[in-house]
């Protein structure tokens, strides 16, 4: 497990899934600045770095990154919207990723800092698996855009200003601390979610659509490790591996200890993506990572975990089962 100690680090989206992760790993040794919205964030995913006494949190946008007076060593970018329905409900969401963007630029082009921030899988939507992080890609939609916006405006600030920043593919991330995102959520929570009080989940065409799941632990090393990337670089953060949709259910019928049949509806979506897959070789050469947590651990870890599902307590669960009953889009 790779740590860093002594630095100042900015992590916006720090209060989300992903974000809080990364602030758990890294608070002990560092002094940390969470800057966050709260759109899908929570203050509960913070309790546990709170206590470190080296933690704070700035409740406002990341385009207000610079605001607070704290010289980062390090800035780490996943306060972005995360989702492709919320921009498909206000496609201006794109814009105020993209000027966000910008003052995250320039905000480490004037500290002379590194960035390394969250792009996603989705920019490989409509090209064939595996996925290379040189594939040419395809306009589909909003959130894949706003995220290809950010990669090539990195890419400007590498060229012009010698900016060293890393972008991060993640695909299908999941793990414990999602309750916040809701009906946002990877899947395999949301499945787990209902499957624990014995709903059926729904899914779309007939389950043999294949995910590259990652664990969030997994995440969270390739983004400790790109911090230290010289020039603008683009990862793949997934596992190399990818599983269908029916099998995950399998898993979590075991690991419930339940024996739930989902239910199958019509594919309601034309340019629905049938595999997702990571060619990992470029993050294994040149940042040494490779996952290390196989889907089937990795759900163990998240059935047994206490802040996955409604055994915490969360407040949320009720609305979120109301929510999830609907179909879900994987
Ligand atoms: N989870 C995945 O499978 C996955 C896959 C690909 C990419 N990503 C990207 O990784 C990042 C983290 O994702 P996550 O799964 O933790 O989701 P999340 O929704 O839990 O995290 C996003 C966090 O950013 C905050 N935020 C959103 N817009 C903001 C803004 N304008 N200013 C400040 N804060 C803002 C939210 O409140 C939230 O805390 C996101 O950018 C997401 O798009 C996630």
């Amino acid at each position: 497990m790779t740590t860093l100690s002594g630095k100042n680090i900015i992590v916006t989206g720090g209060a989300g899934f992903i974000g809080s992760t990364l602030v758990d790993r890294l608070c002990t040794n560092n002094k940390i600045l969470v800057v966050d919205n709260m759109h899908t964030g929570s203050i509960g995913n913070l309790s546990k770095a709170m206590k470190s006494g080296n933690v704070t949190l700035k409740r406002s946008s990341s385009a207000d990154i610079s605001k607070p007076r704290f010289d980062a060593d390090i800035v780490y970018h996943l306060g972005m919207y995360s989702s492709t329905p919320m921009y498909k409900k206000d496609p201006r969401l794109l814009g105020k990723v993209a000027s966000d963007m910008i003052n995250v630029l320039e905000y480490v082009r004037e500290h002379r800092v590194p960035l390394v921030f969250a792009s996603t899988s989705s920019i490989y939507n409509g090209v064939k698996p595996p996925h290379r992080e040189d594939a040419q890609y395809k306009v589909t939609d909003y959130y894949t855009e706003g995220r290809i916006f950010a990669e090539r405006a990195s890419e400007l600030y590498g060229l012009l200003y010698d900016s060293d920043i890393a972008a991060m593919r993640f695909f299908s991330v999941y793990g414990p601390k999602e309750r916040a995102k809701r009906e946002y959520a990877n899947l395999i929570s949301q499945f787990m979610w209902l499957m624990e009080k014995g709903h059926r989940p729904v899914i779309y065409g007939d389950g043999t659509q294949k995910r590259d799941f990652i664990h969030v632990d997994d995440v969270v090393e390739a983004l400790v490790r790109a911090h230290a990337v010289k020039g603008f670089k683009v990862y793949n953060v997934g596992t190399g591996s990818s599983h269908t949709v029916n099998s995950m259910v399998g898993v979590l019928n075991e690991k419930l200890g339940t024996a739930i049949k989902p239910k199958y509806i019509k594919m309601p979506i034309s340019n629905y993506v049938r595999e997702t897959l990571a060619d990992t070789s470029k993050a294994k050469r040149e940042l040494g990572f490779s996952a290390r947590i196989p889907l089937d651990k990795g759900i163990s870890m998240l059935t047994g975990s206490k802040s996955a599902g409604r055994r915490q307590g969360d407040p949320n669960s009720h609305t979120l089962l109301k929510r999830t009953t609907k179909p879900i889009i994987t």
